[in-house]
């Protein structure tokens, strides 16, 4: 997950260059398309141009519609698709893993002797100095746990596994969430399953020509239906060529609201859900670790999705 303001921020600084960038780039028919492919642009992406010069975008809604960069072309997409598969590898591996009694320094080393067993690195590590190969957040942690001998699993616990793979220079991310032990209580178990939930209908949700805010709305509504709260503060974000590139992906909002998915864009639908309040603090010594505010439960699941030609395929879970 990433932090809102952050993407805020740099969007407004890149705006302009973007918007001088989109108007300039004047296109021929046999010119080779702007998205890389290779291809002709007449046979490529000319009639996805027009389609678009024709939309009205509705700026009271932040509708806006997505820069090219955020476009990946057959070949970047084919590359999400192999990190995807490393990455799901090193999540199977933590399904058998995570036990009562391991601590999560053992899972990340696991994690990290796995990735590169298989010629890929971890997108964490160094990235704004983040100590570890992955994320390990349990109970009331909400994400950017830093795996530690100290935290050691038991029976009960909650605990989501957050790996972000970069291979061959293309990134994918994924978490899932643990119950240790198989069982806990009422409230936890149901937090876990109903996170789950959300984050598949707002998947649904994600088809080409809707907008970010019919992801958000379904996470959301599932969400506060069931009693809970929703993270928004941290959210998804746009990932494959970049570990983490705009749009910054909302769990809750408004349908027909923000930016138009498009064929091609590949973002990741990463709900944190909490029991109680949702608000969230970072920890003052390590600066990484996210708890909920109140100290009550809170579950997140994340997919890396592709928005293709028609409702949307899943890269890694
Ligand atoms: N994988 C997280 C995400 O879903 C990001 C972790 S960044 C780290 O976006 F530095 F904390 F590892
Ligand atoms: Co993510
Ligand atoms: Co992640």
């Amino acid at each position: 997950c990433f932090e809102h303001s952050f993407l805020w921020r740099r969007r407004k600084l890149r705006i302009g260059a973007i918007l001088l960038k989109e108007l300039i780039r004047y296109m021929n028919r046999n010119d080779l398309c702007w998205c890389g492919s290779g291809r002709k642009y007449k046979k490529c992406h000319q009639d996805y141009d027009e389609h678009l010069r024709e939309m009205k975008f509705d700026f009271t809604k932040g509708q806006i519609r997505p820069m090219k960069k955020l476009i990946n072309n057959p070949k970047d997409i084919e590359a999400v698709r192999a990190a995807g598969v490393v990455n799901d590898g090193a999540l199977d591996l933590m399904d058998e893993m995570v036990q009562p009694g391991v601590d999560t320094l053992t899972l990340d080393n696991a994690v990290a002797k796995f990735l590169e067993s298989k010629g890929a690195v971890s997108a964490d590590l160094g990235f704004e100095g983040y100590p570890r190969y992955t994320c390990i957040s349990v109970n009331d942690v909400v994400c950017h746990g830093i795996p530690s001998k100290d935290t050691i699993l038991k029976e009960g616990d909650i605990v989501n596994v957050d790996i972000t793979t970069k291979y061959k220079g293309y990134y994918a991310d994924a978490s899932r969430m643990y119950i240790v032990g198989g069982h806990a209580a009422e409230n936890a178990e149901r937090l876990v399953r109903v996170t789950r939930e959300c984050m598949k209908l707002g998947i649904e949700a994600a088809k080409p020509w809707h907008f970010l805010g019919d992801i958000g709305a379904a996470c959301g509504k599932h969400a506060h239906d069931n009693g809970y709260s929703v993270v928004t503060d941290l959210g998804g974000h746009g990932v494959g060529k970049e570990f983490h590139s705009e749009p910054f992906i909302p769990h809750t909002g408004t349908p027909g609201t923000g930016m138009l998915l498009v064929p091609g864009m590949i973002i990741t639908v990463e709900p944190m859900i909490n029991e109680g309040t949702h608000r969230v603090t970072t920890d003052k010594k390590d600066g990484w670790t996210v708890r909920t505010k109140d100290k009550k439960l809170s579950a997140q699941w994340e997919n890396t999705i592709l928005i293709p030609e028609t409702g949307n395929e899943i890269l890694s879970s």
